[in-house]
């Protein structure tokens, strides 16, 4: 098959949600239409509850399911349908960024009774910056909930996103008749629990009195919302989802599986096929012959006798084939990969090529970090895996003298698979690691211990937020440095990092040294 057909077969997603709005199980209906799956309660749930927090068994158990269950790759009418998964714990928000940045779209589950929730607007927030084309789903209809307009209406102010809907809800609850299907103009009546796949019934015209043969006296109501949206909401175009300037929005109950296969028979006609990406140096266009990708996650391998780790590639441009030598830029060397793993519903399987918009797994001794290119030569370097200013830090103190070794390797590596971030205090050389959830700093100690045989202690740090520096004013720059010196530090890679103690200290830094850029992302 041509490059070009490989492309125009795959659709790499993710479904993003507030935690229990039901992101695991619509993952998991979508796998049962892709026959990847035979049975429901096959997809573990992904997610690091709140409860869980200093259970070690607990999160490592959930380590294990969260490599399983990272990538699913499933068939379903001849196209290769990625699902990228996310952690719903917001302590692995950082996580679920960079996995959003190896997409071409995402589906948005929310919660019919809850609404448009914390998590789901952080994510949303992320996915506007790229104009990620995004599918709504409205879940849980089987349930008492908010009012479709007024649910519709929260979405566009809170998520700051237009809506058209695409299929309507006829009542909610124990009175959930169905949905009247919009797109298609059809009728699907639901049924609790159902194990077929359900048929539309063909209306074109909701005015026909049979309507109500159907849904009794539902139908005057259902006739009269429809009509009030469709004065309301634009009608549906795909080039303006494809921009990210509409979304178009299903309502449906992932438990009963009822709305999924219509949200999934849209979703292969309309979602994007593999889009490029920008590299520093030029824009990359998928149907390029030479193979470029790039890493946006690392999982350190679950077994303590295998040292090694799983950098998951981003295919963007040309075929991927094993045991090809590849050019890693910041390494500045090549690198051949012998068991490249695909991702298949649950199962990893050895891969001989692969195109883009697939995510290939590389078995790694140490040599990735997030953010790094691959090509078959050519110096491209990947943008959009930016590392976020941290919100909470702590000294880390070595607690066994004779692993300090194995305790500067693991903080690193660590690191480098972005689980937290590492500054070194110019004055000091106290090493400080920066956070954005609670969560992370027991991850580290257990896994520090447990993988690396090192201890580490906490020291508390009276810091309120760390930003990178730059200036092309260097007397600025330089007197900066000299009178802010104990509170400077260096990043991994070496670059100049001010620690604000407090957002006074870091309004009057900003105001005293006009010419000096804060930034607040690595990437600048
Ligand atoms: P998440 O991944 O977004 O966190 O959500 P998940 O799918 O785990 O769903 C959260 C809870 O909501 C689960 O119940 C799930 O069964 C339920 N749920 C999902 N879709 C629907 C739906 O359409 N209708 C109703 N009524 N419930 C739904 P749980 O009790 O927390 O877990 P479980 O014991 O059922 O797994």
């Amino acid at each position: 098959m041509s490059l070009k057909k490989e492309i125009s077969r795959r659709r790499t997603f993710a479904i993003i949600s507030h935690p229990d709005a039901g992101k695991t199980t619509l993952t998991e209906k979508l796998l049962l239409y892709g026959g990847a799956i035979q049975v429901a309660g096959a997809v573990k749930s992904n997610k690091i509850r709140k409860t869980a927090t200093s259970d070690w068994m607990e999160i490592e158990r959930q380590r294990g399911i969260s490599v399983a269950t990272s990538v699913m790759g499933f068939e379903y009418r001849d196209l290769m349908i990625n699902i990228l998964d996310t952690p719903g714990h917001q302590d692995f928000a950082e996580d679920t960024f960079r996995t959003l940045t190896a997409v071409d779209s995402v589906i948005v589950v929310i919660d019919v009774a809850k609404g448009v929730e914390p998590q789901t607007e952080k994510l949303v927030k992320v996915c506007r910056m790229r104009n990620t084309p995004i599918i709504v789903f409205i879940n849980k209809l089987d349930r008492p909930g908010k009012d479709a307009f007024d649910l519709l209406d929260e979405i566009e102010q809170k998520l700051n996103l237009k809506v058209t809907p695409l299929s309507w809800p006829i009542n909610m609850g124990q009175f959930f008749k169905g949905v009247y299907n919009i797109f298609d103009r059809s009728l699907y009546l639901f049924e609790p629990s159902k194990q077929y796949i359900e048929e539309g019934i063909s209306f074109s015209d909701i005015n026909q009195p049979e309507l109500k043969k159907y849904i009794g006296d539902d139908a005057d109501m259902l006739r009269e919302e429809l009509h009030l949206a469709e004065g309301v909401y634009p009608t549906f175009a795909v080039d303006d989802y494809l921009s990210g300037a509409i979304c178009p929005v299903f309502f449906g109950s992932a438990l009963n599986n009822f709305g999924v296969k219509e949200l999934l028979d849209c979703f292969i006609r309309i979602a994007p096929t593999p889009i490029g990406r920008e590299a520093e140096e030029r824009h990359v266009d998928p149907a390029e012959e030479a193979f470029s990708g790039f890493v946006f996650k690392i999982h350190a391998n679950m077994d303590p006798n295998h040292r090694d780790r799983i950098a998951f590639v981003r295919i963007v441009s040309g075929r991927f084939e094993r045991n090809k030598p590849y050019y890693h830029i910041r390494l500045g060397r090549n690198l051949k990969f012998s068991n490249p793993t695909a991702f298949m519903a649950q199962k990893k399987s050895v891969v001989d090529e692969a195109f883009p918009g697939d995510i290939v797994g590389l078995y790694d001794a140490g040599n990735f970090k997030i953010g790094d290119t691959l090509t078959e030569g050519e110096m491209l370097h990947y943008k959009g895996i930016p590392s976020f200013s941290p919100e909470l830090f702590r000294y880390v103190e070595n607690a066994d003298p004779m692993k300090s070794k194995q305790l500067a390797k693991g903080l690193e590596q660590l690191t480098d698979e972005g689980v937290a971030q590492l500054f070194t205090g110019r004055a000091t050389g106290r090493k400080i690691i920066g956070t954005v959830g609670a969560l992370q700093f027991e991850v580290i100690q257990h896994r520090l211990l447990h993988e690396y045989g090192a201890s580490c202690r906490y020291e508390p740090i009276q810091l309120y937020k760390t930003a990178w520096i730059t200036s092309s004013n260097k007397a600025m720059l330089e007197d900066f440095k000299m009178r802010k010196s104990s509170f400077l530090a260096y990043d991994k890679e070496k670059r100049d990092v001010f620690l604000a103690d407090s957002p006074y200290a870091l309004q009057t830094a900003q105001e005293k040294y006009p010419d000096i850029r804060f930034h607040f992302t690595s990437e600048f």
